[in-house]
């Protein structure tokens, strides 16, 4: 079985990023011992909005030593970064000629991104989606863990595989999502009808894995709820505190009906302060580890590793599409 994801170098990696995506990567990693396994650094697709040359490349590294720093396992996934495997962009082409323009602008978040940048939006934020299909067939994925937010680009890539089969003969293997409900959209601590993102302009509404400590700690403390007073989840009424109680209960492994019993008579503060303390010791685990990643010569040698392998079989599934086409000689 083969598994992959990536993950765009923008800014900093979210809360949101770590428990939707990341730490399924890990818990994978260790539930399927002989799954093959490929992470990336999706640096092409960051450049669909233009990008500031030094942070990108600050960005680059700063993603690839946070996936070791949260456990994913060098000896046992291949971490590379996307540019470095010219495949990726040469496939994105291939399936822009055998897409459609209405798939394209039917995408949530083509629509959402392309209003926030008005009249300078780039080719590239429309045909994103088949570069992230490119991602996916190239390698047989049959598992792609992502948070709820991608679910329509991973239904798309399908589509495109299916389409492509037909009329080509069997080139690609249909990939399947691995969307886990709980933690699929962590929500905005100052906003919770809005999902954690790194482009929110308000920083009090999301965590990155490398905040101050403190500032972190904070924030949650800062949370918005409401004035219900009991500890109790209700996706409905108890909005922001419901998405506190799932962030709780995804770094503590207790459910959610032991951390509300939990805190039977007890009030948003005592809630509040310890997952504060929680969301602090995660971050300083985390922050020990990427510190000492960046500090060894480790981390080119695993991405090398990655682009080697990454590299063999992009190159021999992008000849096999070419063959299927009548590219070439
Ligand atoms: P990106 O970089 O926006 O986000 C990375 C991952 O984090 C998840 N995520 C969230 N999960 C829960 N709650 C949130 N608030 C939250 N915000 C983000 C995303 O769903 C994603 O899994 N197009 C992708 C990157 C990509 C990719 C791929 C993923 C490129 N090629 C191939 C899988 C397979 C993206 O922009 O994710």
């Amino acid at each position: 079985m083969r598994i992959l994801s990536g993950i765009q170098p923008t800014n900093v990696v979210t809360l949101g990023n770590y428990l939707g995506a990341m730490k399924n990567f890990v818990k994978l990693q260790n539930e399927f011992e002989d799954a093959d396994i490929l992470v990336f650094v999706a640096d092409l697709h960051s450049i669909t909005i233009p990008k500031d040359r030094s942070e990108l490349k600050k960005n680059i590294k700063t993603l690839a030593a946070l996936y070791i720093a949260v456990g994913l396992d060098p000896k046992k996934v291949h971490l590379f970064i996307q540019s470095e495997v010219p495949p990726h962009a040469e496939l994105s082409y291939i399936i822009e000629c055998n897409s459609y323009i209405g798939e394209m602008e039917r995408m949530i978040q083509f629509k959402e991104k392309s209003q926030k940048e008005g009249e300078t939006v780039t080719t590239g934020l429309l045909t994103y989606p088949c570069l992230m299909a490119a991602d996916i067939l190239l390698y047989d994925t049959d598992l792609v863990p992502v948070g709820a937010d991608q679910k329509q680009h991973l239904e798309l890539t399908r589509n495109i595989a299916e389409r492509f089969n037909n009329k080509y003969g069997d080139t690609f293997k249909v990939p399947e999502p691995y969307i886990v409900k709980k933690s699929a959209r962590i929500m905005s601590l100052q906003d919770p009808d809005k999902k954690m993102s790194k482009s929110d302009p308000n920083p009090k509404g999301y965590i990155t894995l490398l905040d101050n400590i403190n500032e972190a700690k904070n924030k949650i403390r800062r949370a918005v709820t409401d004035s219900i007073g009991i500890i109790k989840y209700d996706e409905e009424n108890q909005k922001g505190l419901a998405n506190l109680i799932n962030i709780y209960s995804l770094l503590t492994n207790l459910s959610i009906e032991e951390i509300e019993k939990k805190y039977i008579g007890l009030g948003y503060k005592e809630f509040k302060e310890d997952l504060a303390e929680i969301v602090g010791q995660e971050l300083e685990k985390i922050q020990d580890n990427y510190s000492s990643i960046l500090a060894s010569n480790e981390l080119d040698e695993i991405l090398d590793e990655g682009r080697e392998y990454a590299l063999k079989l992009a190159e021999r599934k992008l000849a096999k599409v070419h063959k299927k086409i009548g590219l070439g000689r």
